[in-house]
């Protein structure tokens, strides 16, 4: 079941991410099972730690926005009125030659399932027309397996909390304009899943929902802004159009803080054919991956649509009572909606570089350094006694690393020749190492009780005294 190589980079990527435990097929003893991914060890850390920076971002670092944490199956009236039941769909042809059911608008680069080496835009066999296919994965709820039970597994984690937009505003006592955010498990069942993990049929979401007043409402006030304002500093008289600006802008901005470079990324404004059922503008931000620019998030003005079918649907309302302009109002949304497992993937890819290194005789030698900013890398700081036979070395070490693991992930290294663990580390994008050699025992006096901390990139190294290391680190990797 694995997927063809895209590329030569991409084969590397893949490969360096299974050996060192970043991503795993899941169920891969079975042959594996197209579009599910597993996370190993470290990417576990890493996935973690960029949706704890995204949570910090969205919502501890402002006041603004309150957090959720929904289920993955809900009442299934919910689709209904949000549309998925109705529109979510990829259109779908069939081959006639070797049956493979293939996404219309994606044959390109899309292989034979009979002849994988080749494409299926290059075979002549019939299709059938285009048809719909929903991509919502169905369920029964309890143990009879009848239509009125169906229910489906999240298609987006944004209607939960439409769901429980009431609730939210009234225990929060938020004013509009304020958010919602929830990150969690959503499921498509993917017509063709491709490009490694961009693609998949169960990933994870990270979704603000940025309540906002109707621009009659921002626009009634005297004094309200116009639409060329700056949208550096937020307004809450604001229309649509300035606070979609503003949204763009702060993630982007965000993307940048993780280590995604300006020019891998790019904006892409949604086409009227492109844009979803409910969105009145979007524009993705796009990442130059290997395989294409793709999109990481999309950022998304849903006008007042899901909060009023919401309303239709179940008869409660949505309507929001603002006291500062005493109107009554279904609130508008901008909706800034971004994949973990893109992310993650754009960050792997980013990281990736082959480096010259010079090996313990001096000769350079081409070795992966995996060059995460230390805010995402799995691992923070690596911990060596310089000789495994030596017990002091051993002690002082296990000290030196039960010291840090506390406050930075750490990881503890006693076998092979101290270059061939420096190598381990950068292979896999660990900022820091810390050596503790005869000197830190005290052979030198004068260097008693320090250490060598190298750093990744340079490779340069310098003696720190160990009370000082923990800041030292600290401020390297940027933590308060
Ligand atoms: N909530 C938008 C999306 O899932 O694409």
């Amino acid at each position: 079941m694995a997927e063809p190589k895209v590329n030569e980079l991409m084969e590397k990527i893949v490969s360096l991410s299974k050996r060192r435990g970043l991503i795993f097929q899941s169920s891969e003893i079975y042959g594996g099972i197209n579009g599910f991914w597993d996370y190993g060890p470290l990417g576990a850390e890493l996935k973690r730690n960029v949706k704890e920076l995204w949570w910090q971002s969205m919502t501890r670092d402002r006041e603004d926005v309150v957090g959720l944490d929904a289920t993955i199956i809900t009442h299934p009236k919910v689709w209904e009125a949000s549309g998925h039941t109705s529109t979510f769909s990829d259109p779908m042809v069939d081959c006639k030659d070797c049956r493979g059911r293939f996404r219309a608008d994606q044959l390109e680069g899309t292989p034979c399932p009979k002849k994988p080496s080749k494409m299926v835009t290059e075979c002549s066999a019939e299709k059938t027309a285009p048809r719909a296919f929903n991509l919502m994965f169905k369920t029964y709820v309890g143990p009879v397996e009848t239509e009125d039970n169906v229910a489906y597994l999240r298609p987006e984690t944004a209607q939960a909390i439409f769901v429980q937009f009431k609730n939210v505003s009234e225990v929060s006592r938020q004013k509009i304009p304020f958010g919602i955010c929830q990150i969690g498990k959503a499921f498509r069942n993917e017509i063709n899943p491709r490009n490694y993990t961009f693609r998949s049929r169960e990933f994870e979401q990270m979704e603000l929902e940025f309540f906002i007043k109707p621009d009659e409402v921002a626009h009634a006030k005297e004094g309200a802004p116009g639409e060329d304002v700056s949208t550096d500093s937020p307004e809450p008289n604001w229309g649509w159009k300035q606070w979609h600006q503003y949204w763009v802008e702060q993630r982007l901005s965000w993307y940048k803080s993780i280590g995604l470079p300006a020019d891998a990324l790019e904006l892409h404004w949604q086409s009227d054919d492109e844009l979803a059922h409910y969105a009145r503008a979007t524009v993705d931000i796009m990442y130059k991956f290997p395989f294409g620019v793709q999109e990481l998030e999309g950022v998304a003005a849903r006008s007042n649509y899901d909060l009023t079918q919401h309303q239709e649907h179940s008869g409660k309302s949505m309507e929001y009572f603002d006291e500062e302009s005493k109107a009554r109002y279904i609130p508008h949304v901008i909706e800034p909606s971004a994949g973990v497992d893109r992310m993650v993937l754009a960050l792997i890819c980013n990281a990736y570089h082959e480096a010259m290194i010079p090996n313990a005789k001096g000769v350079p030698e081409k070795r992966v350094v995996m060059r995460f900013d230390p805010k995402v890398a799995p691992i923070k700081v690596g911990v060596f006694p310089l000789l495994k036979n030596k017990p002091e070395l051993v002690d002082k070490a296990k000290c030196v690393y039960d010291m840090l693991k506390v406050h930075v992930a750490s990881f503890y290294d006693e076998t092979g020749a101290i270059g061939k663990r420096y190598a381990r580390q950068d292979e896999i994008g660990t900022p820091y190492c810390v050596t503790i050699d005869f000197d830190t025992l005290g052979e030198k006096a004068e260097l008693l009780d320090t250490v060598t901390l190298r750093e990744r990139d340079s490779t340069e190294q310098s003696r720190v005294p160990i009370k000082e290391l923990l800041s030292i680190l600290k401020a390297g990797l940027g933590l308060p």
